[in-house]
């Protein structure tokens, strides 16, 4: 910019990157060259939310998807989920996926759901990464996510018919939050999708991991006590976290609920 001889630069939103966080502006007022910054400071880092969260932060930008009846079941007691929202709302959550650079979901969703973790609209460049965090018990190796060489985040080494291994500190063979956080980051994943289950879900949002949520409510209602959304105790009303809901819409027959919990 400066060989080119630009008379005057406009900036958004600097870098917090702590390597380079303000230095091109010094280098270029010092050349003689007008520079604002922070104009559509919001909007310039509403571009890439997640590049920022990370820089500031070292963790990745967490997004909780799940979808829960009317009545706030993600799956029956027999542990089937499939399916509990509608064809449409489905394929809406294949846009999350195919915006985010990864999914990430606990060993108990893959060995009951066998999911595959892809995004199946036709436009999608770039499929997310699967990720998959391994307890105690095993995943059978003709589970569908291996044909997909997943990133498997253990406390431990382990055997895996496909994929990369990530060994994380946690406690009694169950990852920490925060270490597969920083995990994933390190690896270039800076947008993740959290889509459970409840008991991943549950420890991320205790750990205060979750930057945005999308939850579908689907046009069903269970009817009896089923799985919630997340697992864990809720015993006090004090223990609950205010969230801002920034829009709810009907996806065919279910709604769409987007929310951020307050002060992330
Ligand atoms: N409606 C929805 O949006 C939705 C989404 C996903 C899943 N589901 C439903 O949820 C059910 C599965 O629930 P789930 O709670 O068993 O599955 P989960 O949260 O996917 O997996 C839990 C398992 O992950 C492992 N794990 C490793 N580190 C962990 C950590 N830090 N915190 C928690 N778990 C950790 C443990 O495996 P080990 O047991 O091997 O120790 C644990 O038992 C299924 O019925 C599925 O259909 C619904």
């Amino acid at each position: 910019v400066i060989e080119a001889g630009v008379a005057s630069v406009v900036i958004g939103a600097i870098d917090p990157d702590p390597r380079v966080s303000g230095s091109g502006v010094s280098r270029l007022k010092e050349s003689g060259i007008e520079v604002e910054t922070g104009l559509l400071e919001e909007e310039a880092e509403a571009v890439d939310p997640a590049y920022f969260h990370h820089r500031r932060t070292g963790l990745p930008l967490v997004t909780l998807k799940m979808a829960m009846t009317l009545d706030g079941s993600v799956a029956a007691a027999d542990r089937s989920s499939q399916w509990i929202t509608s064809e449409e709302a489905r394929k809406d959550a294949h846009q999350l996926r195919a915006a985010s650079d990864a999914i990430l979901v606990g060993a108990g969703t893959v060995r009951t759901d066998d999911p595959l973790l892809t995004s199946r609209l036709d436009e999608v460049r770039t499929q997310p990464v699967p990720v998959v965090v391994a307890g105690r018990r095993s995943i059978r190796a003709e589970a569908r996510i291996w044909d997909r060489s997943p990133i498997v985040i253990s406390t431990r080494p382990l055997a895996v018919p496909s994929g990369e291994v990530v060994v994380v500190p946690g406690d009694d063979d169950q990852p920490e939050p925060e270490a597969t956080a920083i995990a994933l980051a390190e690896r270039g994943l800076l947008e993740v999708l959290l889509e459970g289950g409840p008991r991943l879900a549950g420890e991320w949002w205790g750990a205060g991991l979750v930057r945005r949520g999308v939850l579908y409510v689907g046009a069903k209602v269970g009817g009896g006590r089923g799985l919630p959304p997340l697992w864990g105790d809720f015993a006090t009303m004090a223990e609950s976290r205010p969230v801002n809901i920034t829009e709810v819409r009907m996806v065919g027959p279910d709604i769409r609920i987007d929310f951020d919990p307050e002060g992330t």
